[in-house]
């Protein structure tokens, strides 16, 4: 059994030797791919693969065809709008991620992006803080749910809006429970985005519900770049002076004359930590080999 990891931005080394650790421990092959440059390089060395472990890496119908042996791809992350789910079921190649194991390190970046965004860029004029703030959570999730514990710490007054979310869960948490977008959108000076990339969420990010944030509002992304409608939200940022917005994900389109009130990381690294790494990555070592040993699909995203 070879299992391959395919990850363009690599794992800590760290992560890395730990994934090796486990997978040869099994008695299985251990292969790595890292910073490759095309779509081509991946599907040759998935080529002999029974197993991956892949970041935001895309796993199209190319490579599920390309990878004959393939059982099982797992995402060492939450979200895996990477995946052609489709391809997998087609092939019945089951496909996991590894929900929560990477968190913290993101949730610790929306809160950093909110202060750099507080303070400027950290450019030493006057800027502002959090305490007393509203902050509004979109998505209570596993991520959603610790930037509003740290939110809490800040000292600001934190909102939430996720019909998914139960409400004692919310309560227990110290969290407002707000019932739309719109009133989230209404009540946040900062709004820290945790959607996931679906059909229903794509673009949902728009005019008219940015539009209803309070003078001087910031939203964070680091979620995902689609759920924004980069065009409306470009647009309106021109005509509404005070919004900005800082995004973990690069943009489609050019920012530039929106000036600091505009933000991107340089390549998406919310869950760059040696921590996350490590988490994620052995979590999803650790669920290729039970399920190959032992037939165990806890954490299967797709059904066949
Ligand atoms: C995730 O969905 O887990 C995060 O977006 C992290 O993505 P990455 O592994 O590509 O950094």
């Amino acid at each position: 059994m070879k299992i391959l990891v395919a990850t363009d931005k690599p794992f800590a080394p760290e992560a890395v030797n730990g994934i090796k650790e486990i997978v040869e421990k099994a008695g299985m092959k251990f292969a790595l791919l890292e910073k490759y440059t095309c779509q081509d390089e991946l599907c040759k060395a998935a080529s002999d693969a029974d197993a991956m472990i892949v970041r935001s890496d895309k796993v199209t119908k190319d490579v599920v065809d390309a990878a004959k042996n393939l059982k099982i791809v797992v995402r060492a992350g939450a979200g895996y709008d990477n995946l052609d789910l489709q391809a997998c079921c087609d092939r019945k190649i089951v496909a996991m991620n590894t929900p929560g194991q990477n968190s913290n390190a993101v949730a610790e970046l929306a809160i950093a992006m909110m202060i750099f965004m507080a303070r400027g860029q950290f450019n030493p004029v006057a800027g502002t803080e959090l305490k007393g703030k509203n902050l509004g959570i979109h998505a209570y999730g596993n991520v959603g749910s610790l930037v509003a514990k740290y939110g809490k710490a800040f000292g600001m007054n934190v909102y939430a809006f996720d019909p998914y979310a139960k409400p004692e869960v919310l309560k227990n948490d110290g969290i407002i429970q707000v019932n739309t977008a719109e009133e989230l959108y209404e009540k946040a000076d900062y709004i820290s985005l945790h959607i996931p990339s679906t059909p229903e969420t794509k673009n949902s990010i728009n005019r008219a519900l940015v539009n209803r944030m309070p003078k001087g509002a910031t939203i964070v992304n680091t979620a995902r770049k689609d759920v924004i409608n980069e065009v409306e939200l470009l647009e309106l940022m021109k005509e509404r002076t005070d919004l900005k917005y800082a995004t973990d994900i690069a943009a489609d389109l050019d920012f530039t004359e929106v000036g600091t009130r505009f933000f991107a990381t340089p390549k998406k690294m919310g869950a760059q930590t040696k921590e996350a790494n490590l988490n994620a990555g052995i979590a999803a070592a650790n669920q290729i080999v039970e399920f190959l040993t032992q037939g165990v699909t806890k954490f299967q995203v797709n059904k066949f």
